[in-house]
């Protein structure tokens, strides 16, 4: 529980968190603030009695580890529930799984598929649920990252955000999120794998004055004169067995320094993690000055501490 609300966090009390457009222009802005002070050691949120449980369907390091320190820093708790020692993997339905948990726990996080799993368990929780990731978009995420952003530039006015490679749950996260906050972002990807109709139609209802979001099928065209490059993985969790053939597909996609030589002046490199160097990024670049991978990662303990502290 935050001491001294701000006003456009106050509405976030008790809500769910499913998509990065849950949020408007000034609770992001102000969650990001918020995550800024917390970095700083400026304030102090107390969620003592608070429960988080999180249940991961696929792998984590960052987000289930960041999601536990957090709790524990708020001085909360944090409990896993492992799909595949509890019923949830003998398939009790998300109902009755969901309606015993909101009587031990206050808050949780889910790791899943379908964005559509998300929605059941938040039609019959009286809790906050918050998406850890699904195959649509990965929320939690890009709020570290667009304060990572704003770390760097201190605005986000005028930024040009490019995202080279696969349009996936990530780069979902990051249109709607560059539409909210007035961002031109580019998406650098082979003809057959652009974006899907309705993030592409959300982008344009979320930002209707500006044409923000540009699809190149050239890389180079969509990096130029730009102020972030943004990459992630070719193959996300679940489509391995396209793995092949995206290799094949996404040749030319490479995030290298010669790349990264169009960019703007002053740019920097973001990689959600975790990343297949010599697929999707160069090691060169990936180890580089302009390279802001582990600010990202550390602050998604920063500003999952703002959220939680905004929610509970
Ligand atoms: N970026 C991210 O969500 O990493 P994990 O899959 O390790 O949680
Ligand atoms: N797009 C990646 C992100 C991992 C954090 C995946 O879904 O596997």
């Amino acid at each position: 529980m935050i001491l001294s609300i701000d006003k456009n966090l106050q509405k976030l009390r008790g809500n769910s968190f499913l998509s990065i457009a849950d949020l408007n222009c000034s609770q992001i802005n102000a969650l990001i603030d918020l995550a800024i002070k917390i970095k700083n050691k400026e304030i102090n949120i107390d969620c003592s009695k608070k429960v988080l449980g999180l249940i991961f369907d696929k792998s984590s390091t960052r987000t289930r580890i960041s999601f536990q320190v957090a709790m524990q820093r708020l001085q909360g708790s944090c409990i896993e529930i492992n799909p595949s020692n509890t019923q949830i993997g003998r398939g009790e339905p998300i109902r009755d799984t969901v309606r015993v948990l909101e009587r031990y726990i206050d808050v949780l996080a889910i790791r899943t598929f379908e964005q559509e799993i998300l929605n059941e368990y938040k039609k019959w929780s009286n809790i906050p649920i918050i998406n850890a990731l699904t195959d649509y978009e990965h929320p939690c995420q890009v709020l570290a990252d667009f304060m990572t952003i704003k770390e760097e530039f201190s605005t986000f006015d005028g930024l040009t955000l490019s995202y080279i490679g696969d349009p996936n749950n990530v780069s979902n996260s990051l249109i709607l999120c560059a539409s909210i906050l007035n961002l031109k972002i580019n998406i650098g990807c082979p003809e057959n794998y652009k974006p899907c109709e309705k993030i592409i139609k959300k982008a344009s209802i979320l930002n209707p004055k500006n044409r923000i979001l540009n699809i190149y099928h050239d890389p180079k065209e969509a990096v130029r004169n730009s102020n972030i490059i943004y990459t992630d993985v070719w193959s996300s969790m679940g489509q391995e067995s396209q793995a092949d053939n995206k290799e094949k597909n996404f040749k030319g996609f490479i995030v290298d320094e010669n790349l990264a030589s169009l960019a703007a002046k002053k740019h920097i490199i973001m990689h959600c993690l975790p990343a297949y160097r010599g697929k999707e990024i160069s090691d060169e670049l990936f180890e580089s000055d302009y390279s802001r991978i582990f600010n990202q990662a550390e602050n998604r303990l920063h500003t999952q501490q703002a959220l939680l502290g905004s929610i509970l």
